[in-house]
């Protein structure tokens, strides 16, 4: 194994599934795409998102204090591309991409037509870390498309793999181990 102290990107433990982040505030509507993302809590469930202070999001997040969080599928990767690469402080990305979305159903945030899940996210912290700020939000509403899941698992995920690379998720070597199977292991390796 290599061993470096310092790498300026690193990304060694991609791919992460891309998360589309939905903003509004007051006529200003806009997406951006994110791959530093993480769940936190269940009970409340927490969600978090790093994003960089240069991002328009920022603003209307700050302004807002929902955003929405969308998971969308490979097939979509040009949505990813097309507001990850664009800033709506210089283009209105809704409609020069076409991008369809619909209203929130308990905020005020635009989910995505096309995203499999989404969920509807209430600002409750944000901390700055280095070059990017942790917004942390609380779900507080869920949306899935029941097609898209199968044993609570979607197929064909959007996962990004860094330097505008996309590849996808894939179930077909789905594998469970899990507290039973560990128990199995243990008792087959205490007999030995
Ligand atoms: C796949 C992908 C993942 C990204 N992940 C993040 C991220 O996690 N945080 C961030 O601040 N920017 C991220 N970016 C960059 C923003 O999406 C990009 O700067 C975007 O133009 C910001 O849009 P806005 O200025 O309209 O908010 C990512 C871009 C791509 C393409």
């Amino acid at each position: 194994m290599i061993f470096v102290e310092k790498s300026g990107k690193y990304y060694f433990h991609y791919p992460f599934p891309v998360a589309i982040v939905g903003s509004k505030y007051n006529n200003s509507i806009n997406f951006m795409s994110a791959a530093w993302h993480t769940q936190i809590s269940f009970d409340p469930p927490l969600y978090g998102v790093a994003i960089s202070p240069k991002r328009f999001t920022k603003e209307l997040i700050e302004k807002s204090g929902v955003f929405s969080l969308n998971f969308i599928k490979y097939d979509d990767y040009k949505i990813s591309g097309f507001v990850g690469r664009t800033s709506g402080k210089d283009l209105d990305k809704i409609n020069f991409f076409g991008i369809k979305y619909i209203k929130g159903k308990k905020l005020d945030v635009p989910i995505l037509e096309n995203a499999v899940a989404c969920y509807e996210c209430k600002l409750i912290d944000s901390k700055t870390y280095g070059d990017h700020i942790l917004y942390v939000g609380e779900i507080v509403g869920i949306h899935y498309n029941e097609n898209e899941y199968k044993d609570g698992i979607s197929d064909g995920l959007l996962l990004y793999a860094g330097n505008d690379m996309y590849t996808k998720s894939e179930n077909t070597y789905l594998v469970k181990f899990g507290k039973e199977e560990v128990k199995k292991e243990i008792d087959k390796r205490k007999k030995l």
